[in-house]
């Protein structure tokens, strides 16, 4: 039997709750309403679009938020809406204290929030420590101040290599392609300082060693605070802080099968990532978080994406004095297996155990390809993604559900002329070209027979920034909702269901053997099965009544690409 934590320890949270109802936060009683909340990941420029410009927007999100709260979310994650120039879509911020006027304004950042709380849903922000954007003032002053000088210090700015420094000063690759050094044209036109970007060379990595970093971050935490939102997500957790020195890294395989992809760069364990100096950081941002502990509306919190390598680096962000979540990529990493299935929970809830942590469950999201498609796309891939979603859900901790999974969306192919995404511009002329990010970026259809499927009010017929297929109709969030067997219907009552357990369960799993293709697992009186297989399968021994299932309903055995939950009388 695997726990997520021991009831033993002092930050054991008591299971009794306040709330509980659909649409609102089920907050314990110690108010720390993330350990089993559901949040929906909002990708900014395509959920819905307020004004018809195309792109999604601040007034949209406040207009579709009862889409949440009646799919039963407790929280939404927006991705960056700050000042930016969009190189990488909100990733490269010039201005963490002011809304893009390409997503609204402020007050419409204001508006959001209290919408939200109104209708009892959590809103995380995302924050970008790692890099800002070429066009923030701090890097603009730092190019014009020269070499050696106090603006400088707070990037990562160094001398190239060789004779005339005219080599990059490492062999670090960008975790989107090519090279993760640029070099500088200093004032006087003479060819000068190389520095960092581990992703586009419009993001130049922020010099985490100097103090002022940590101050002015520290900073923009209290400014969002102060504004209301209950947590952040912050963007590439682990890496931080750079090994000293610099040292030259293991470059990944280049004969090894497959694109060269941001999940497989970003988890490498080197010198740019998960330095252990990174956690005093977040130690910091724990104190900060813990000062409106006592403020009218609740405690705070904050999700690390931290793309380390182990299940035990990753829980050495949620030790008790440091971050509340960090993502667990490995579940989305895991094939469609039942072996890795059970293998990736085996591992996950002890490594939480010394902190009293709880896990959080990933399948898809703004930098991934879409789940449905992994497992096969299609019927068989829709049906597999239904099931992994089920045997997500009856899980113990915080799931993560990506905006249009409730709707089956599937990756969708991107023609070259309408490509946006920096890492595939860096790789597509390479022997192993990113398939990019922009598929699992199309913006989401709410209703009607055409583009742009009422995702904003622009005229009929028209694209909206990333075409929308043909074909999306019956996807719509319209044409599923009160359609028997529809994806948003199926997520609608898992999510309902799992609120009636969920924070009753238990935290204990215990994984069952019940076969090699079958994922099950018991956690309190509810047991889950998954049939990763080819054949049906008989169910465990002493289920109890079925409660749901993501397919055809189980009558003796379970059907191949199906899971069910059942629950003990
Ligand atoms: C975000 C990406 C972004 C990158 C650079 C990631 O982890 O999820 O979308 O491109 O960080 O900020």
């Amino acid at each position: 039997m695997v726990a997520v934590n021991d009831p033993s320890s002092p930050s054991t949270p008591s299971p009794s709750t306040s709330g509980g109802t659909p649409g609102g936060s089920a907050v314990p009683e110690d108010g720390a309403w993330w350990r089993h909340a559901v949040v929906y990941q909002v990708y900014v420029r395509s959920f819905a679009d307020g004004d018809g410009d195309g792109v999604g927007d601040l007034p949209g999100i406040t207009s579709r938020l009862p889409h949440l709260r009646d799919l039963g979310v407790d929280a939404l994650w927006i991705t960056p809406f700050y000042t930016s120039p969009q190189r990488d879509h909100g990733y490269d911020v010039a201005d963490y204290r002011d809304v893009d006027p390409l997503f609204g304004s402020l007050s419409d950042a204001d508006d959001l929030l209290a919408r939200a709380h109104e209708l009892g849903l959590k809103v995380i922000v995302d924050l970008v420590p790692n890099h800002t954007s070429d066009r923030h003032p701090w890097f603009q002053a730092a190019l014009a101040a020269g070499p050696g000088s106090p603006e400088r210090a707070r990037y990562m700015f160094v001398e190239g290599r060789g004779e005339d420094g005219d080599l990059p000063p490492n062999n670090w690759p960008s975790v989107f392609g090519g090279d993760a050094w640029t070099r500088v044209t200093e004032a006087d036109g003479t060819p000068g300082q190389w520095y960092l970007h581990l992703f586009d060379s419009t993001q130049p990595d922020l010099n985490w060693r100097n103090p002022e970093v940590g101050d002015e971050f520290e900073s923009v935490l209290r400014f969002w605070l102060d504004r209301g939102v209950d947590g952040f997500r912050v963007d590439v957790a682990h890496g931080l802080f750079k090994e000293e020195g610099l040292p030259d890294t293991e470059l990944p395989d280049p004969d090894a099968d497959g694109p060269a992809s941001m999940v497989e760069l970003a988890g490498l364990d080197e010198p740019m990532w998960d330095q252990p100096e990174v956690h005093e950081v977040y130690r910091r941002w724990h104190r900060v978080l813990a000062d409106y502990d006592d403020s009218p509306r609740g405690r705070r919190m904050a999700v690390a994406e931290s793309w380390a390598r182990t299940a035990e680096a990753i829980a050495r962000y949620v030790r008790p004095d440091e971050l509340q979540q960090s993502f667990n990529f490995h579940w989305l990493s895991a094939a469609w297996s039942a072996e890795e299935f059970a293998e990736v929970v085996t591992e996950t809830l002890p490594s939480l155990l010394p902190y009293g942590a709880t896990p959080t469950w990933v399948l898809s999201n703004h930098d991934v390809v879409r789940h449905v498609t992994r497992y096969g796309g299609g019927e068989l891939g829709l049906a597999r993604g239904r099931a992994a979603t089920l045997a997500m859900l009856g899980l113990p901790g915080s799931a993560y559900l990506y905006q249009g999974e409730e709707l089956g969306l599937e990756q969708v192919e991107v023609a070259p002329e309408d490509r946006t995404d920096p890492s595939w511009f860096r790789t597509k002329d390479t022997a192993k070209p990113d398939i990019g990010r922009d598929g699992c970026r199309v913006p989401i259809p709410w209703g009607d027979e055409e583009p742009p499927y009422a995702f904003g009010p622009a005229a009929a017929g028209s694209q909206p920034w990333l075409p929308q297929p043909d074909g999306w109709a019956p996807l719509s969030v319209a044409a599923q909702t009160g359609a028997v067997g529809s994806t948003l219907e199926f997520y609608r009552r898992a999510l309902a269901a799992r609120r009636t357990f969920a924070l009753t369960a238990g935290e204990e799993v215990e994984i069952l053997d019940a076969g090699a293709d079958v994922f099950a697992y018991r956690r309190g009186p509810l047991v889950c099965v998954l049939n990763a297989g080819s054949a049906p399968v008989g169910l465990p021994d002493g289920v109890g009544a079925l409660v749901l299932s993501s397919g055809v309903d189980p009558t003796g055995t379970l059907a191949p690409d199906t899971a069910a939950w059942f629950l003990d009388d």
